[in-house]
């Protein structure tokens, strides 16, 4: 759009040297284009207001590389609704305000989860009517309260175990087809928002796969409102290619929007203590990349929502915090904000 009014200009010999001049200086200081330019699908990461407000390094990555931003923790069930009578959105407010000032989009995450769940609804106590009143005006106020300012919302996140069946949460346990109203609750309270069911761990995991669809199918059967279906994307190098590709595939073939959701790849799965990063991981790891925007850019383009990383640079990973993996080193950028090669072999493919 913003391009449109230089082109309908006509051409001078002036604006002819200067574009001369800055195609040749973007050359010389040997500037490589951001993927965030180049591929036609958002490209985003998760965040965090802290890292944001503190950390100049993080920050500026943050702002120049991605058009997406998912709040890595600050809209979760525990962080907005810490009291029975208390909301409190001052950090997923800041991390909106952020994205705002530099026209990205922002994905909520999540409404109902089983983890981060905040004391007081693990210990609530009340009949099926009551819980239901309780998660209904949690999912409504929050989704009221970023009405206009999330384009979608990760509506349900990981409800599925492993072998296929519900995983037994509070939800689970006292609200009847709670998925289904949390779907229907968030519509009524942002009509416009994409509706995503979220999950992880889909590949080598068919059983689990299939609860997905079979959830999909039962939702549309029911006109109940599921846009998109979130694939967490938390791999690693020995994850098998034809699994993952045959969880996409099968993902796209629901017609639904689909949004590679917190990827992260990584190097050393088994938490070697004594693990160095070696040629053959980075190597492993690149072409892993490859293998998940080739597959995404496949993806028809009304299906597409984008990709979203785990975070900003390996040191701000969820892998080095959450899980105390000091020897890993899952994401695009590496300890120190810069591009790892992965990065290049991304801008060369075809978009
Ligand atoms: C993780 C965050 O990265 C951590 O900071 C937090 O302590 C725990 O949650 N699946 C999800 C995310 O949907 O919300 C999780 O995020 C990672 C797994």
């Amino acid at each position: 759009m913003t391009i449109l009014p230089i082109l309908q200009k006509p051409l001078t010999m002036k604006t002819i040297l200067f574009s001369l001049f800055l195609g040749i200086s973007l050359v010389s200081f040997g500037q490589d284009p951001y993927l965030k330019d180049q591929y036609k699908f958002p490209i985003g990461a998760s965040m965090n207001p802290r890292l944001l407000a503190e950390n100049e390094a993080y920050r500026k990555l943050a702002s120049s590389e991605f058009n997406s931003v998912t709040p890595e923790n600050h809209m979760k069930i525990m962080l907005v609704h810490p009291e029975a009578n208390r909301f409190d959105f001052s950090k997923g407010d800041e991390i909106v305000a952020f994205a705002k000032g530099q026209q990205k989009r922002v994905h909520g995450h999540t409404l109902v989860w089983h983890n981060q769940v905040p004391k007081w609804m693990n210990e609530f106590s009340g009949d099926a009517q009551a819980w239901e009143n309780m998660l209904k005006n949690h999912v409504q106020t929050v989704a009221k309260h970023y009405k206009g300012q999330v384009a979608g919302w990760d509506v349900v996140n990981e409800a599925f175990l492993d072998d296929g069946s519900l995983r037994p949460s509070i939800w689970a346990k006292y609200i009847p087809d709670y998925i289904a109203k949390s779907f229907q609750w968030a519509h009524e309270a942002d009509p416009e928002a994409i509706l995503f069911y979220n999950d992880y761990g889909q590949d080598g995991k068919p059983k689990k796969m299939q609860a997905i669809l079979t959830l999909v199918q039962d939702l549309q059967a029911r006109h109940i409102p599921i846009h998109g279906l979130g694939l967490q994307m938390h791999i690693n190098i020995d994850s098998k290619n034809d699994e993952i590709l045959s969880v996409i595939n099968q993902s796209k073939s629901t017609g639904l929007a689909i949004h590679f959701s917190e990827l992260d790849i990584a190097v050393n799965p088994k938490n070697d203590s004594t693990f160095v990063l070696h040629e053959a991981a980075k190597e492993a790891q690149k072409q892993k990349f490859q293998l998940i925007f080739k597959a995404y850019a496949s993806i028809p383009k009304s299906q597409q929502y984008g990709i979203t990383f785990w975070n900003v640079s390996d040191k701000d990973s969820w892998l080095r915090g959450y899980f105390k993996r000091p020897k890993e080193y899952p994401l695009l950028f590496d300890d120190s904000y810069n591009r790892k090669p992965a990065y290049s072999q991304l801008l060369k493919n075809e978009k």
